[in-house]
This record gives structure tokens, sequence and C-alpha cells, in this order.
């Protein structure tokens, strides 16, 4: 507050200030201690009410379990995951799909090309050819990607495969987002088709630049 001129209209209201400024502040305090013995008081009966913890057994239920089972179809919120083709990579039928669910775009090839490098390469090589790092060192060699099998194999099946593993290769449900394994198999298609490509796959105006020396 600021005071012009007369300064003792000023020291008139001061000792008026200080005596209400000393209450709120006992107020306060006052306050402050009974809110924290509440508190602790509360934490202490909490600690020590009756309870179960998860996966304890109680004899409340005939199964002899704490914790009630979850009712069948029961779903996660954010987990409804309908669509069969995109979360489970199959047809209605339970048949591998065989077109992709998502657009394929450049975007997407670039990083299905940084995620398999990263999740996939230390086995399957950056090739594809199943000679990674860790399959040099010993690891089980996992079948090349250009043999007409896995060639042939629709998107679907790699999409199985990366969810729920394959043989000794584990599951990459936990790693690996739905999205990211699409961006995946769009890119080990590409190395597929970069090992098996004729000059007839190579549009016209470019077969030029194969033929220049040095390429
Ligand atoms: C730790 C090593 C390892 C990693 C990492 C790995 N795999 Fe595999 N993968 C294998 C092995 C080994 C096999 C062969 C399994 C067997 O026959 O027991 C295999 C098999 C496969 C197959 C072939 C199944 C068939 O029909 O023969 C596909 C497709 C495949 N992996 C895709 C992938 C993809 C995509 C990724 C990355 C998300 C990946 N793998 C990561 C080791 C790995």
């Amino acid at each position: 507050m600021k005071f012009s001129g007369n300064f003792k209209s000023y020291l008139k209201f001061y000792p008026l200030l200080t005596t209400h400024h000393l209450l709120s502040t006992i107020y306060y305090l006052l306050s402050t201690t009974i809110c924290l013995l509440l508190l602790t008081g509360c934490w202490y009966d909490m600690r020590t009410q009756a309870k179960v913890k998860p996966l304890e057994s109680s004899d409340f239920f005939l199964d002899g379990q704490a914790s009630r089972p979850l009712l069948p179809d029961t779903v996660s919120r954010g987990n409804l995951d309908l669509d069969k083709a995109m979360y489970q990579g199959m047809n209605e039928d339970d048949t591998p799909v065989d077109a992709f669910p998502i657009e394929i775009t450049r975007e997407v090839l670039e990083r299905g090309h940084q995620q398999y490098d990263i999740f996939c390469s230390p086995c399957h090589g950056r090739l594809g050819n199943g000679q990674g790092m860790i399959v040099q060192r010993g690891f089980k060699e996992p079948p090349s990607f250009h043999i007409d099998r896995l060639r042939e194999a629709p998107p679907g099946y790699y999409y199985d495969v990366i969810t729920h593993g394959f043989g000794v290769m584990y599951s990459y449900a936990s790693r690996v987002e739905p999205e990211d394994r699409w961006a995946i198999i769009a890119y080990i298609k590409a190395l597929q088709l970069s090992q098996n490509a004729t000059l007839d796959d190579v549009p016209p105006d470019q077969r030029g630049r194969l033929e220049e020396p040095g390429q």
C-alpha cells in the first residue's frame, strides 16, 4: 500500500495491522497442525484396515482366491481392437490377410526400415538373409526372407509371427506396436523385391541409370 504525504495517518493504522497479522499467523499455524494430526491419523487407520493384496488367498470366496476373475469378454478400456485384420492379421475365417490394412507410403516404408533394423536385423540380417550378428554368435539361423515360401507368404502371416513368435523366435507384441508391425512387413516385402527384381520391375525412365558405369 502506498501512503502519500501524511506519515501520521500511516502510524495510526500500524498497531491494528500488526495485531491482525499476528492473529492470522496463529490461526494458520493452528489449522495446519490440526490438519497434519488428522492426516497422520487417517494414514495409520488405512494402513491397518482389513484388506487383501493382489493374488492373496482368502476364505471369503469358495474358490479360495481373494480377487474375482474377470467376466468373459471383458476388455480393458482402449483395447477393444475389433479390427481383426489390423490387430491379428487375420481374415474372419482365420486365414492370414493378403492385403495391408494400412496405406503404404514412403514414410511408412522408412519407418519400417528403421524398426526392422532395430528389432529384426540382429538375427535376420539387414538384407533379410538370416545372417544377423546374433546368428553369427551362435543363435539358431532363421530362414532367409528370400526363399520362395517366405516370398509368397502373405503380409498377415508375418504379422502373426511378429505378434506370437515362431519356434525359438519370441513374440514382439510388447515391443512393436501394431502400426509398426505393418510398417516392418511392408519393408520386408520391399527387401524381398529388391533381391528378386528383374529389369522389367524398374520404371522405363529409370532403367538407363542401371546401365551407367559403376552401378
Ligand atoms: C533373436 C533373434 C530374432 C529376432 C530379433 C527376430 N527373429 Fe524372426 N526368427 C528367428 C529365428 C531363429 C527364426 C526361426 C525360428 C525357428 O525355426 O525356430 C525366425 C523366424 C522368423 C520368420 C519365419 C517363419 C517361418 O515361417 O519360417 C519370420 C517371418 C520372422 N522370423 C520375422 C521376424 C521379424 C519381422 C522380426 C522383427 C520384428 C524378427 N523376426 C526378429 C530369430 C529372430
